[in-house]
């Protein structure tokens, strides 16, 4: 019984009201409008020069790599021109040393290698025949620019863009920490690695894994209203939106695209309230930050994404056992354990490391609706070496876990709310639907994730059930991939044009001085 209580007050603790998520969304949309301001707030608002989403009919093919969690992806992607698209793609786990390499070029050269790897074995022939070419074509022009592979950079880190393919590293997140790559262009360090590798590759465009899902929830699905944003649920969260661009009031560098009126948005969201004016702020929340390789910062994150989640949740349990009054995960004797057999916690558990509990268990927790919990006591034997839990350690497991992952899913409302609100789409007349595309471990595997959110969001002053209603929150697979092709197939357009606007300058006595800066996606709009 004693558990039980003091479980309950201590998932207490985890509650964010209905009044807290609309304190939340009035804050949020403050930071917005400061981060459109100007440059260095809590919410970066970094404009990416991409100004219009797909519309489906787009085609090519185009190699896509993805860094910014746990794994590298490298992936080909045939865009079909009918709203389908086939993907090949290849993944490995970073190794842990690389995340926090000394220089900046051991982790692009482990990239560059991965992307050789997969040319060769999913490219062979086109690979083999840019080498021949190379042996026998003596000067770099004879070297052909159809035979290049344009990719599409997913780099899902805060970046300051340049233009489609320039960008510099504000900073790290998500555990990894290379000093020596902060404001550096990660697209030339990328390109430096693959022509050291003499590989037929051009790094196109530069693209936050929440602006890839976003393209690529536009390209699957068109409807009449294309796609407000693409936000990430994974190891990490942020957001991407589409802003109008007269609301950008900080100056944009480079040229781009105004004919559209809009701009793709990356808002950086992990770091909203790094003030911590509206956040909630448990002991756990404080000790987590404090123990992270970044404290101080990406607040936001630090309670929602799943590299954190399970981190909370260990550190509530890990206090739970010093309690000896409420004996978690402890029997005296097997009598007291519905099993018979005396729960025993092996010493090398993940409960007592750092990033011990992953975030899945979680997930499985939530899921367990068994009357015995038994699903839920095995995985805590499986992944936690927690033998012989008894049913009360492991309701208290699934009420701790359940209170931070509800509050995970209420405090990623008020972003979706604060943004479907800016938009002013609601106000619109017709009935269309609010698209929202998402992705990531969170919205995949979290059971009721999605719900939870929505439940939140008819609670906010503006939006109420009826708004919640119209808003359509949908997977989108993939996204990083193709939406990396599809901004390096409009960003290779705009390099065809520059081309043939150069010859005509040239031509017609009059060169143009083209920079990389000045080629931005026209994409259709839809
Ligand atoms: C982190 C990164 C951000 C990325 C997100 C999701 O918040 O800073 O760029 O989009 O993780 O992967």
């Amino acid at each position: 019984m004693a558990l039980a209580e003091e479980t309950k007050r201590i998932a207490a603790q985890f509650d964010y009201s209905d009044q807290d998520v609309n304190v939340g969304v009035r804050e949020f949309l403050k930071q917005m409008h400061e981060g459109l301001e100007r440059d260095g707030t809590s919410l970066s608002q970094i404009p990416t020069y991409v100004t219009g989403v797909p519309n489906g009919t787009e085609k090519g093919l185009y190699l896509a790599v993805d860094l910014g969690g746990t794994n590298f992806r490298v992936c080909s992607i045939h865009l079909n021109g009918d709203t389908t698209f086939n993907l090949t793609y290849s993944k490995v786990a970073i190794p842990k040393e690389l995340m926090v390499a000394k220089k900046a070029s051991d982790l692009f050269s482990f990239l560059a290698k991965q992307i050789e790897l997969f040319l060769r074995t999913h490219h062979g022939a086109h690979f083999d025949a840019s080498i021949r070419r190379r042996q026998t074509v003596s000067t770099p022009e004879g070297f052909r620019d159809e035979h290049i592979f344009r990719l599409g950079f997913t780099f899902s880190f805060p970046v300051q863009q340049f233009g489609i393919n320039k960008g510099t590293l504000m900073r790290w997140t998500k555990g990894f920490d290379i000093p020596d790559a902060i404001g550096k262009d990660v697209c030339a360090l990328l390109q430096q690695e693959i022509d050291n590798l003499h590989l037929p590759v051009k790094v196109a465009a530069l693209v936050n894994d929440t602006v890839g899902t976003l393209m690529a929830r536009s390209y699957t699905s068109p409807g009449k209203t294309s796609t407000l944003v693409g936000a990430i649920f994974g190891t990490g969260t942020n957001g991407a939106y589409v802003e109008k661009a007269s609301n950008i009031k900080k100056p944009i560098k480079g040229d781009y695209d105004r004919s559209t009126g809009r701009m793709i948005i990356n808002t950086e969201w992990g770091s909203f309230d790094n003030q911590l004016n509206v956040l909630p702020n448990t002991s756990y929340d404080i000790a987590l930050d404090q123990e992270s390789v970044n404290p101080g910062i990406q607040i936001f994150e630090k309670r929602v994404s799943g590299m954190f989640l399970g981190e909370i949740v260990r550190l509530v349990i890990v206090d739970m056992l010093k309690n000896a009054e409420i004996s978690l995960f402890r029997d005296d004797h097997s009598g007291q354990n519905d099993w018979k057999s005396t729960t025993t916690i092996a010493p090398e558990s993940g409960l007592f490391k750092q990033w011990g509990l992953d975030s899945s268990l979680m997930s499985v927790a939530a899921a367990d609706s068994t009357p015995d919990h038994s699903s839920l006591r095995q995985e805590l034997e499986k992944q936690l070496h927690i033998y012989a839990a008894s049913l009360e350690d492991a309701r208290a497991f699934k009420d701790i876990a359940y209170a931070v992952g509800r509050r995970a899913a209420r405090l990623s409302a008020v972003a979706l709310g604060a943004i479907v609100l800016q938009s002013g789409q609601l106000q619109e007349p017709g009935d269309e639907p609010i698209d929202i595309g998402v992705d990531g471990s969170l919205v995949e595997h979290y059971p009721f994730f999605r719900d939870m959110i929505y439940e939140a969001l008819a609670a906010v002053e503006g939006i109420g059930p009826e708004g919640a209603k119209r808003i359509r929150i949908g997977i989108a697979k993939d996204g990083s991939g193709v939406g990396a092709a599809l901004i390096a197939l409009v960003a290779a357009g705009m390099e065809k044009k520059a081309n043939v606007d150069y010859l005509h300058g040239v031509r017609n006595g009059i060169v143009h001085k083209f920079t990389d800066s000045a080629r931005q996606l026209t994409a259709t709009v839809g």
